[in-house]
């Protein structure tokens, strides 16, 4: 142990991949001998991982950054860091806003943090925008739960939805090698690990940038293959996957799932609007029909199956009639959760160009309505576990009761139900579901042999 420990914050904002990209610099920096701050104000080095997807989101960043900035003033050797998504959109030009910054890194630098922070020690100031090949990391991500873990499968998205700056922030798509994504699973669940969510933007574009089948051709490059590749990984007891894209979505892969029993009755399949002009204006490249098939089919092979989703409200030029397409496919389909965001407009993105741009009131209007209709739809949907024995992978105490432990079902819905966390901990219980709530459950758990 060195005199003066160094220690190390990370603040995460944003989706997933975000979340999996913290656990990898974490865990790079934790090799270079940082030590964990549970708060900012402890830390010699602040690393702010950062998303872009709204301009709420990217202006939280700057309210953060400025104070940290100032903090430097009186404390010189605090090492300041953005990296993500932000970092990825204004490079630069961060710089000139928050001249204190030692190191502006994008998301596909994410990997190679050792080496930017040489330079940085070094007494630079460094700036790691540019497009590169993402090299597989070499050292073991910190992760947060010691239950369930993310795996990357596919990196970046050349998807080029007309609202969207994940493209320009995470660029081209990059599959791993399905060998590459077995192994870090395989020591997953060597820990101990019950389950693993396999994480991509447009995760059924997997496998399009790979070379050809290997060399002893036991598999294609397909997520349907993926899937089939790693299911039998030992320990590991349920496997989850996001995020889907209704236009590649196929009936092999909802058969796959089918099939296969560590895979969860669970879908997060995103359809933004109901309307077909409208998805056409956003270059989703499908309609509300095709979306409608593809959770019929889901619900015929598995009646029984979860379905997820993100909404926009208030795209450019969207109609109270188009509106109400949306509300009409919530309606029809009855998801058991819905993401909803009202339309912000973003920087190098098409649509934040276009004239008939709708006024904040009636995006939070509209916004507002369809929130009202996803609780009521998703209270619907939960009414079907009342009484159902659902099988739960514990992860946690419940932080508001210490005499319940938390974890989900399948179809992952938050279940609580009274015991001992030290016990119960990656365990699967089944459990009798006494009480519904439309995002949340509370059950008993069903003692052995009284199935
Ligand atoms: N790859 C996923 C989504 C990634 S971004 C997909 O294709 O569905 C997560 C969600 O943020 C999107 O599904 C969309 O609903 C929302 N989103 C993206 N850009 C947005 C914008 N400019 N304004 C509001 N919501 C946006
Ligand atoms: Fe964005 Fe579309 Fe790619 Fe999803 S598929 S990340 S919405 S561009
Ligand atoms: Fe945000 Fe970047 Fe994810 S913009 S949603 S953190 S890909």
């Amino acid at each position: 142990m060195t005199v003066s420990q160094r220690r190390y914050h990370i603040t995460t904002f944003g989706c997933q991949m975000n979340k999996a990209d913290s656990e990898r610099m974490a865990g790079i920096l934790e090799t270079m001998g940082f030590e964990w701050a549970e708060e900012p104000e402890q830390a010699d080095l602040i690393l702010y991982n950062t998303c872009t997807i709204r301009d709420n989101a990217e202006q939280k960043v700057y309210s953060y950054l400025g104070r940290q900035a100032k903090r430097k003033h009186e404390q010189p050797d605090l090492t300041l860091i953005v990296a993500g998504c932000v970092a990825q959109q204004e490079g630069e030009a961060l710089l000139r806003r928050v001249p204190e910054l030692d190191l502006v890194m994008g998301p596909q630098h994410a990997n190679g943090l050792k080496d930017l922070l040489e330079q940085v020690f070094n007494g630079n100031q460094v700036v790691a925008t540019e497009p590169i090949h993402i090299v597989e990391d070499i050292t073991k991500p910190r992760r947060d739960s010691t239950i369930t873990a993310w795996v990357n499968v596919i990196y970046g998205c050349n998807e080029r939805c007309t609202y969207c700056v994940v493209p320009n922030v995470r660029g081209v798509e990059q599959s791993r090698t399905p060998e590459a994504i077995r192994a870090e699973m395989e020591e997953l669940g060597q820990q101990g690990y019950k389950e693993i969510t396999l994480l991509g933007q447009n995760i059924d574009a997997y496998g399009r940038d790979l070379p050809g089948s290997t060399a002893e051709g036991r598999h294609q490059h397909t997520f349907t293959d993926l899937l089939t590749f790693v299911h039998d990984v030992p320990g590991v007891e349920r496997l989850r996957f996001a995020t889907s894209h209704p236009r590649y979505f196929t009936e092999r892969l909802i058969r796959t799932c089918a099939e296969l029993p560590k895979v969860c009755e669970h879908f997060h399949i995103p359809f933004q609007s109901g309307d077909n002009d409208l998805l056409k204006a956003m270059a989703r490249g499908y309609t509300q029909e095709k979306y409608r098939r593809i959770i019929d089919t889901i619900r015929r092979y598995l009646p029984d199956a979860a379905i997820s989703a993100d909404a926009i409200v208030g795209f450019p030029g969207e109609t109270e009639a188009q509106f109400e397409n949306t509300l009409k496919l919530v309606e029809d389909i009855g998801f058991d959760q819905l993401n909803t965001a009202a339309y912000s407009p973003r920087p190098g993105t098409p649509a934040a160009l276009w004239e008939k741009q709708l006024s904040e009131e009636v995006k939070s209007d509209r916004l507002q309505r369809l929130n009202h209709l996803v609780s009521t739809k998703a209270a619907e949907r939960s009414q079907r576990y009342q009484g159902r024995i659902e099988e739960v992978l514990v992860e946690d105490q419940n932080p508001k009761d210490p005499t319940q432990v938390m974890g989900r079902t399948r179809g992952n819905r938050l279940t609580f139900f009274t015991g001992d966390i030290h016990t119960l901990k990656g365990q699967l219980v089944p459990v009798r579901i006494t009480e519904v709530r439309p995002f949340s459950l509370t059950g008993k758990p069903v003692e052995a042999g009284a199935v």
